[in-house]
């Protein structure tokens, strides 16, 4: 069996001179047991006509946003679910500004701003176009909110210059993506459980203490790792943020419950503890809400470390552990602690005295520190949750195999 069979894909046509390799490649998709549809912009239209892509994918071609023929049928939010994977392919300079700025005038910009799935870029265009900062500035952009980029290649140009902008053959684009399901598929056997959120902890039956933490980073990690195929059980403490597809969602509201629930889903091939869990909690809930004018005096007492009980347990300990480390100065030391402190294989350390990362951001910058000596520590620069994620489960995958 091949990789694609069966696999859906949307690709999108945009207007360049190397649209027409575009149906070479619709042809080797369906050559492969792959189901494509298919969006052209408007400009593509003047490269290729909609009744040849049609008659090679046998499917209908979208290209309008406002059709209401179309939306009765599968509208842009549908389209963009249905996909495994969205491939842009040429990519003109055009739709890489439109999407770098988070457009979305037309149905392919609308689309891919609305997908969850995995988005490819083929770029193709003229060299002084493609060597332009404001091109390179707008992929680095892309990147780093987690499109992946195939090209362009270097050789002779329609427009009859040389350089790097031409499109990269449709055989070795398929190849590409035949790499990314087959690690997808490889995945299959690994089980990662993440930890997310605050943890709240009460003080009577309305009031809690509890922390800033907003679970991005760790639904982030939760959706790198389902869309790279792991078996992915995610627990989260309180937290208003939509869940991603195949993720095993456990929410659970104390540090006490997230523990159990942790406990309940080992063992695992990788776990990671990105929650921030409340360091205290109060000696003795009461049972009734506190008056105003009670004299309060509460007491508190140490949480249970639920990584340091993870990482120290013999039976429920996975292969590979890594720990989050939250911290406003001295960060590689403190983390470094924690590494060895909480028997940890590796920890991603941020800085969360910076109000931009760390927090409640859509951003992070992370360094991480390995117990492993032969691994250098290194730093991942100020990039998306999504993005960071992404090279995180990259590198879990390398370890693991
Ligand atoms: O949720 P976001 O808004 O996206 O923010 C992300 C984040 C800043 C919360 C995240 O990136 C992060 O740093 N998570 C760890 C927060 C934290 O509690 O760090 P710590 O240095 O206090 O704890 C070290 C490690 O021990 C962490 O892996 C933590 O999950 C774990 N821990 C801590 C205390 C405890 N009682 N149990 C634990 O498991």
């Amino acid at each position: 069996m091949k990789n694609l069979t069966g696999k859906k894909i949307l690709l999108i046509i945009c207007g360049g001179i190397s649209a027409y390799k575009s149906l070479e490649l619709i042809r080797l998709f369906k050559k492969q047991g792959s189901e494509i549809k298919t969006i052209l912009t408007k400009s593509a239209k003047e490269f290729v006509t909609p009744l040849s892509v049609a008659s090679l994918t046998q499917e209908k071609v979208y290209d309008d946003l406002f059709n209401a023929e179309n939306e009765a049928e599968m509208d842009h939010i549908s389209l963009s679910r249905w996909a495994d994977l969205i491939l842009v392919a040429p990519a003109t300079a055009n739709t890489i500004s439109k999407l770098s700025v988070g457009s979305s005038d037309d149905l392919a910009s609308t689309v891919i701003l609305a997908s969850d799935k995995d988005v490819f870029l083929v770029p193709a265009m003229n060299v002084r176009m493609w060597e332009h900062p404001s091109t390179r500035e707008n992929l680095n952009k892309l990147r780093s909110f987690g499109y992946r980029v195939i090209g362009p290649e270097i050789g002779d140009m329609a427009c009859g210059e040389f350089g790097e902008g031409k499109m990269t053959e449709p055989k070795s684009i398929i190849e590409e993506i035949n790499i990314y399901f087959n690690s997808v598929t490889n995945n299959n056997k690994f089980k990662a459980l993440i930890t997310a959120g605050p943890t709240n902890e009460y003080i009577d039956p309305v009031r809690f203490i509890t922390n800033k933490s907003s679970g991005k980073q760790g639904y982030a990690l939760a959706n790198a790792f389902a869309k790279k195929g792991f078996q992915t059980t995610l627990i989260s403490g309180p937290t208003n943020l939509p869940i991603g597809e195949n993720i095993n969602l456990i929410k659970v509201e104390t540090a006490q419950e997230m523990l159990q629930a942790t406990k309940k889903n080992l063992p695992a091939d990788v776990a990671i503890f990105s929650a921030a869990v409340a360091d205290f909690k109060v000696k003795e809930i009461k049972s009734e809400k506190i008056k105003k004018n009670e004299n309060l005096n509460l007491e508190l007492e140490k949480n249970i470390d639920i990584l340091n009980y993870v990482s120290k347990h013999n039976s429920l300990r996975p292969k590979l552990v890594i720990g989050f480390a939250a911290e406003t100065n001295e960060i590689e030391t403190n983390a470094k602690k924690k590494l060895v402190e909480k028997n940890c294989d590796w920890v991603v350390a941020n800085d969360v005295s910076n109000k931009s990362i760390g927090f409640d951001s859509d951003f992070n910058e992370v360094s991480i520190f390995y117990k492993d000596d032969e691994i250098k520590d290194e730093k991942l620069s100020l990039k998306q949750k999504s993005a960071i994620s992404e090279e995180i489960v990259n590198r879990v995958i390398q370890q693991l195999n």
